[in-house]
Formats: structure tokens, sequence, C-alpha cells
């Protein structure tokens, strides 16, 4: 039995995506959720910046003991995971990562189409990905500005945006949609209506659940109370409460 809290980090709301699923896999944990809007996006920092900007979520979620991280942003997890886990070594991470193997595992003869931020696509850990699990009618998209509109509530934008970033593609030929930022999932509708027909979609949420659960359990660190766990935020900009709001446990 531990009932120190899961700490969750991400340039803002997007993080939302990943904590509804893993609450409610494991309702009974305490969480914090560290929404760092005021950097948004991490996509276009410099390693060296990113780092700094985790240092400083990290010295916050340490002094609220955390037993567990989840870095529910796939930009800081192909940049800065390898340096979180040798640093604090004594704190589990969960990194976050386009579902690719998913869609290789589950729809290996379906065109599908990868949308993740243009930092996220550049990535080494994307190319390792693409290269492993090698499907020849993927396309990987990089969604420029995309996380942004969503993180500053400019929804009204997204139908032109999202026409402009599909130019680059055959649009009617995808049936399989990779989620590759944790901010996407809640725009699936526009996407859709923008692809012009039903795609299958797919996001790392479910599969980051299934880790922390695996990790708790194997160290013994599950909170195993009766009752439901608590919630709360630390933000870095005030305007994410209307967002928390919209997104929190859809
Ligand atoms: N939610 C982040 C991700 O999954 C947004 C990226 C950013 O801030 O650039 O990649």
């Amino acid at each position: 039995m531990d009932k120190r809290p899961i700490g969750v980090l991400d340039s803002g709301i997007g993080g939302l995506s990943v904590l509804n699923k893993v609450k409610r896999l494991l309702p009974n944990e305490d969480y914090i959720f560290y929404v760092d809007s005021i950097h948004n996006p991490y996509g276009n920092k410099t390693k060296e910046e990113l780092i700094e900007i985790v240092d400083n979520i990290m010295n916050v979620l340490i002094e609220k003991n955390v037993k567990l991280v989840i870095v529910a942003c796939n930009t800081a997890s192909t940049q800065v995971i390898s340096y979180l886990r040798e640093k604090y070594s004594s704190i589990l991470f969960v990194a976050t990562e386009p579902a690719i193997k998913v869609a290789y595992d589950y729809y290996p003869h379906k065109n599908t189409l990868v949308m993740a931020t243009p930092g996220t696509i550049a990535s080494e850990r994307l190319m390792l990905l693409d290269e492993t699990y090698h499907q020849d009618r993927r396309t990987l998209l990089a969604c420029s500005g995309l996380a942004e509109l969503i993180e500053q509530h400019r929804l009204k934008e997204l139908p032109d945006h999202l026409d402009n970033l599909f130019l680059k593609i055959e649009r009617q030929k995808v049936e399989v949609v990779v989620l590759g930022c944790t901010h996407y999932p809640f725009i699936k509708e526009e996407i859709q209506k923008s692809l012009g027909h039903p795609v299958i979609f797919l996001d790392g949420a479910e599969g980051i659940s299934k880790r922390v659960e695996f990790l708790l359990e194997q160290q013994n660190l599950r909170n195993s109370s009766k009752h439901k766990g608590s919630l709360s935020f630390i933000l870095t900009n005030d305007k994410s409460q209307t967002l928390i709001d919209k997104y929190l446990d859809c």
C-alpha cells in the first residue's frame, strides 16, 4: 500500500486525454496534473530549454512526494525521457509515444496517417518506431500549430487549419489515424469532418494506463484504499481552468 500521488505533466491540457483514461483504470490513486500551458508549445523548444522546464516541474512534483510521473506529452517524451529517468532514478516514469506499434499490430494493411507535432515527427524515437514497425501505407504528418490552437481554445480556426494540413495527403485514402500528440484526441470530430469520412482513431492513452498499472503492481506501489482518489491541478496559466472543465472525464 503506497498512498503517494501520481504526477502527470504536459505542455497544457493535452495530458488530460491520458489522465482521463488512467483515472478510469486506477480510480483509487491520487493524481496531481502539472498543466504547463505557459510553455506551450514544447515542440519549438531546444532540448536544453526542455530540460530546464522539466527540472522545474520535477522540483514541484517531488515536493508533492510523487511515486510515479506520467510524461503525458509525446514531444517531451521523445526529447527528455532518458534524461529524467537518469536524473530522478528513484521515481518511476511512464512516457508517451505515437501508437505506431498498435496500428502495425491491429491494422497492418490499412492506410495509416500519423499526426504529431513537428518536434515528434522529426525525433529519433519516431524514426525508430517507423522503421521497426514498417508499414508501406503509412504517412507521417507534422501538424504545425495544431496543439497551440487547441491549447488556446481557438476551435473556430480548426477547419481551415486542418484543411491546410491535409492538402499534403490523399485524405480520401486514410483509414486509420494515429493521434501522436495528447492534445489531438479532443478534436477527433473535427479531424474526421475534415477527412470527409469515418476513420479508426488510435492514441497512446490505453497503453499508458496499462503500463502505469503494471509498474505499480510490480513494485507494490498500489494505493489499495477503498475510496476514490483525489485530483489536483497545478496551473501555469489561469485560462486552463475553462479547458479542464470542458475536457475532464470526457
Ligand atoms: N501534448 C503535447 C504532445 O503530446 C503537445 C506538444 C507541444 O507542446 O508542442 O506532443
